[in-house]
C-alpha cells in the first residue's frame, strides 16, 4: 500500500527547501534568535545549541542564561550576546525586550527548577514567536495540563527522544502506536515534531509524517540533540517555514554526523564533531 501521508525525506527534496545567500543582504535579514537554554552544571548543552545555531546561518544570536552561565558562555561563543537571569543557576525570567526576537528555541540544560516552570508558563502566556521546544521545556510543558492547552495558538516545533515524547503522549506500545500518537500529537495541538531516533520522524499539523534518511549511531551521546535545537531555531530565524525548518534541519544535523564518521567514526563521535560538521554538510546541499 502506498500511502500518501507517509515520507522518505531524500537529498532532492531538502535541496530544493534551500535559499543561497543574497548579495546585498545583511545579518538584519537573517533572523535574531534567542536560546533559553542552559542551568547550573548543563550550561553546555546552550554552548552546543548556540554554536549549532550560529553554524547554521542565523543573523544574529542571543542566549538568556542564569548568572553561572555568563562567563561561559561569552567565552566558548563570542559571536552571542548573552542576557543574565538574576538567577543564578536556573531560568527563572524571560528577556525585558523579547518582542525584537524572531525566532525562540528552549530547553536544553534548563532543568525543571519552580522558577524555571514559572518562566515557561510566562513565555508560552506571552510571547507570540515561534517556538523550538526541546528536552526539559518539553518535560515541563508534558507536566502541565495549563500549559498544553495554550498550544494550538501558538507555532511549535517539538524535538522529543522517545522518552520525551512518551511524557507529553503517554505511554506507547509499540513503533506503530508511536506513529499514531505522533500523528494524533500533532494535529490535536496545530504543532510539529520531529520525533528523534535512529530515523527521525517528523510529525505535521495536517498529520503528515516524514522519515529522515541521514544519520548514524555515532550520534547516540549526550549533546547532539541540542545541537538539533541550535539548527532548526536558525532555519526559523532565516524565515524557512516550519515545515522546512523540520525537514532541512533534521536532514542537514545528520548529514553533518555521516560526514563525520569520516574523520571521527563513530566510536568517537561527539556532538561537538556534529558542528564542526555543519559547513561541509550545508556546502553537500547548495
Ligand atoms: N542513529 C541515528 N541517530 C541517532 C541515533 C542512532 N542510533 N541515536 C541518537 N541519534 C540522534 C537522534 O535522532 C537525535 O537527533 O541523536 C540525537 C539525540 O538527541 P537526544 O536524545 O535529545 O540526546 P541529547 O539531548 O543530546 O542528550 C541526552 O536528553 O533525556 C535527556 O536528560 C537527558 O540531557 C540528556 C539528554
Ligand atoms: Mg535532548
Amino acid at each position: 500500500e502506498v500511502r500518501a501521508d507517509l515520507c522518505y525525506t531524500t537529498r532532492e527534496d531538502v535541496q530544493r527547501l534551500i535559499r543561497p545567500r543574497k548579495k546585498f543582504s545583511h545579518k538584519g535579514i537573517y533572523g535574531h534568535a534567542l536560546l533559553l537554554c542552559g542551568g547550573y552544571g548543563k550550561i553546555g548543552a546552550a554552548v552546543l545549541a548556540a554554536r549549532a545555531c550560529l553554524r547554521s546561518g542565523v543573523g544574529l544570536l542571543t542566549i538568556q542564561a542564569p548568572q553561572a552561565g555568563y562567563i561561559i558562555l561569552q567565552t566558548a561563543v563570542p559571536e552571542a550576546m548573552t542576557l543574565t537571569d538574576k538567577n543564578r543557576r536556573h531560568l527563572s525570567e524571560l528577556p525585558r525586550e523579547i518582542d525584537k526576537f524572531d525566532v525562540i528555541g528552549v530547553g536544553p540544560g534548563l532543568g525543571t527548577e519552580r522558577v524555571t516552570k514559572t518562566a515557561i508558563g510566562q513565555l508560552l502566556a506571552t510571547s507570540h514567536h515561534p517556538l523550538v521546544i526541546d528536552a526539559d521545556a518539553i518535560n515541563i510543558i508534558a507536566g502541565s495540563e495549563k500549559l498544553k492547552a495554550q498550544l494550538p495558538k501558538k507555532k511549535a516545533i517539538f524535538t522529543p527522544h522517545p522518552k520525551e515524547f512518551e511524557r507529553l503522549v503517554g505511554k506507547v506500545k509499540n513503533d506503530y502506536d508511536r506513529l499514531q500518537h505522533l500523528r494524533e500529537f500533532c494535529v490535536e495541538y496545530q504543532c510539529y515534531v520531529t520525533l528523534k531516533g535512529s530515523h527521525t520522524a517528523i510529525g505535521t499539523p495536517e498529520g503528515k509524517v516524514y522519515f529522515n534518511s541521514t544519520g548514524n549511531s555515532g550520534m547516540a551521546t549526550g549533546g547532539t540533540g541540542d545541537v538539533l535545537t541550535g539548527i532548526v531555531t536558525a532555519l526559523v530565524g532565516q524565515a524557512y517555514t516550519l515545515e522546512e525548518a523540520c525537514l532541512l534541519g533534521v536532514y542537514v544535523h545528520g548529514l553533518a554526523a555521516d560526514l563525520a564518521l569520516h574523520t571521527v567514526g563513530a566510536i568517537s563521535m561527539t556532538a561537538s564533531d556534529v558542528i564542526d560538521h555543519l559547513p561541509k554538510a550545508f556546502l553537500h546541499l547548495t
